[in-house]
């Protein structure tokens, strides 16, 4: 696994351009969240998402200005949406894209003799680094349990709580960049870094917040947006109903009211086919209820959920 210290606190250009886009790639994929996911984004994944939707608001007539990405991972998609958008409608649209994730950055806790931990917002361990050599911490692979992964695992995580706990830095965060602590006669340094993509298009101008959709905050959000898009989080796989009603709701509220669109999409991959994506783009009618304005491929397994939802009245 290739190491956080090593690629994400060197600026980008220490490499060309195919280097870094394997090294993010292995990166990202080999990044696993506290929820068992990874954090890779294929580039290109959402292209007929994309396609769809411009197919859908092209015949309206409609130029919505405001959009919001919801669980951007490391932006690319984002990215690419945005691309899509700007040579669909133009560069001068005035288009302004907010993106939003539970894990957009982590932090980097560099010890004493080349021990290195990065951490999310909770303090849970997602990587660990000794001198270089570096280790999500997950058993992945059936070959890495013969190797004893479980039991370096808890041991590592064991030692990792023991230590946070010593030093007594979990209630400190959220960490501010280049915090020195000292720790057993050693300075221990504490630095903020950006799980984003590095080779965004669009980075100068697309801002992406740390957010939980299931707890949300921005209560400026609320009518703010006129697209949100939701690809590859709100399935029934990952939340019980009750939380994907939750989260429904709180986009719901964030859509500019009538008239604003929600984009759900989620791709399907089964064994031996291609990636094929599902979506549904939903239109906050003047009633305040969602309808179905237009689907891909049968469109998203949530869309009962959708239309079900009680209407939003500001
Ligand atoms: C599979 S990626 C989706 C990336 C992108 N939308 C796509 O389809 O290519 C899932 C992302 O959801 C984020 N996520 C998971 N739970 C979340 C939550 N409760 N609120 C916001 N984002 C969440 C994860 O951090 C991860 O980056």
């Amino acid at each position: 696994m290739i190491s956080a210290h090593r690629f994400l606190t060197q600026p980008p250009e220490s490499w060309d351009d195919a280097t870094l886009a394997r090294m993010e790639r292995a990166f990202f994929n080999d990044l696993v969240l506290p929820s068992g996911a990874t954090k890779s984004t294929e580039a290109g994944r959402l292209a007929t998402v994309d396609a769809f939707f411009l197919d859908q608001i092209q015949p309206t007539g409609l130029s919505p200005r405001r959009f919001l990405d919801v669980a951007v991972s490391s932006g690319i998609t984002t990215d690419e949406w945005l691309s899509s958008l700007h040579t669909a409608l133009g560069e001068t649209a005035g288009l302004s894209m907010t993106g939003s994730d539970l894990t957009p950055k982590a932090w980097l806790v560099e010890f004493p003799l080349g021990l290195r931990v990065l951490v999310d917002r909770a303090m849970r361990p997602l990587q660990f680094d000794l001198g270089g050599l570096a280790w999500s911490g997950a058993c992945r692979r059936p070959s890495h349990y013969l190797t004893g992964c479980p039991v370096w695992r808890a041991l590592a995580r064991g030692l990792w709580g023991r230590v946070t706990a010593e030093l007594s830095l979990a209630g400190k965060f959220p960490l501010t960049a280049d915090r020195p602590l000292v720790c057993l006669g050693g300075r221990v340094t504490v630095r903020e870094v950006s799980l984003l993509s590095r080779r965004l298009r669009h980075g100068a101008v697309l801002r992406v917040e740390e957010e939980d959709l299931m707890a949300p905050g921005f209560p400026e959000w609320a009518g703010a947006f006129d697209v949100i898009r939701v690809a590859n989080l709100l399935h029934p796989c990952y939340f019980p109903l009750e939380r994907l009603k939750q989260g429904l709701e709180v986009l719901a509220r964030r859509l500019h009211a009538p008239g604003g669109l929600l984009l759900l999409a989620r791709t399907v991959e089964a064994r031996g086919a291609p990636p094929r994506n599902e979506a549904t783009l939903f239109r906050l009618d003047e009633a305040g209820r969602l309808v179905a304005a237009g689907r891909l491929n049968g469109g998203v397994e949530v869309e009962p959920l959708v239309l079900a939802l009680a209407p939003i009245f500001r």
